[in-house]
């Protein structure tokens, strides 16, 4: 049986630059992965079965086409290797702007290409037909995405950094996320992510005005250096310079009843 982490994905940078013709948006993005995910695990069966654990496997039950499935379908398609028996113990909540379903996706691929002896880049083409954010995280390095998110640069990462994540509970569609985003380049990714922006957060912000509490109440934690929205939102996050300052914010959060996660960049 192979086991595979699927690493939450943080953008620490989002900048959307333009809306193209295929419904898609051009965008520059900084994508890093922290220690924690959901958890995938591939073992050779004699026919295909799918189980499904975790505090939020309850939202995912009873959609037979989940990514992980149709990740799997794929690869037999291209690859063959028989029947499958798949899990995935759904950790990270859905719909939050950190990979959830292309995180599952990847990690169900790479376990599949260990299984059957197929390199990550033979597999890149197959990611991408499932999922803007699948490349990035099929390879879960520190990177520079550019295009729809799949046009990767490996970059330094800050590998270790404590960070926290914080969602508030409530999910938001990415489709309509980038359908409110206004249209408006504001330039490119800067040199030092930390001065970036992320170009979903307004729109985000106007679904569920409640990030903008969570990012304010991130910012006022003692250690709290960069923070920002992921992805399309909500899940919302703080890089600490130290674990105890993460841990003391993490309370903070759990005590509000919204969901948190204590981690480090990979
Ligand atoms: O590629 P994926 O299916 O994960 O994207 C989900 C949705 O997010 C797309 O249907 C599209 O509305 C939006 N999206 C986008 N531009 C991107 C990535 C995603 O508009 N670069």
């Amino acid at each position: 049986m192979i086991t595979e982490v699927a690493k939450a994905k943080l953008n620490l940078a989002l900048h959307v630059r333009a809306r193209r013709p295929d419904g898609y948006h051009e965008l520059e993005t900084l994508f890093a992965f922290v220690e924690h995910g959901d958890i995938v695990t591939v073992a050779p069966a004699e026919t295909d079965s799918f189980a499904l654990t975790g505090p939020f496997a309850g939202v995912l039950r009873g959609d037979g086409d989940n990514l992980v499935t149709r990740a799997a379908r794929a690869f037999r398609d291209q690859f063959g290797g028989g029947a499958h028996a798949i899990s995935l113990d759904k950790r990270l909540p859905v719909a939050s702007g950190i990979g959830g379903g292309s995180a599952d996706a990847a990690a169900t691929l790479r376990a599949l290409g260990r299984l059957h002896d197929v390199a990550l880049d033979d597999m890149f083409a197959l990611a991408d037909r499932l999922g803007s954010d699948v490349p990035a995280c099929l390879y879960g390095v520190t990177a520079i995405g550019r295009g729809r998110g799949e046009q990767l640069e490996p970059v330094a990462g800050l590998s270790g950094a404590p960070v926290l994540l914080v969602n508030p509970g409530v999910a938001v569609s990415t489709a309509e996320v980038f359908r409110r985003w206004d249209g408006i380049d504001r330039g490119p990714l800067p040199a030092d992510p930390r001065t970036g922006r992320n170009d979903l957060e307004p729109p985000a912000r106007a679904i569920a005005p409640v990030i903008g509490e969570v990012l304010d109440a991130l910012a006022a934690q003692p250690g709290a250096g960069l923070v920002r929205m992921s992805g399309s939102g909500a899940t919302c996050f703080a890089l600490f310079d130290s674990a105890a300052s993460r841990d003391a914010a993490c309370e903070v959060f759990a005590r509000r009843g919204w969901w948190v996660l204590p981690t480090r960049l990979t």
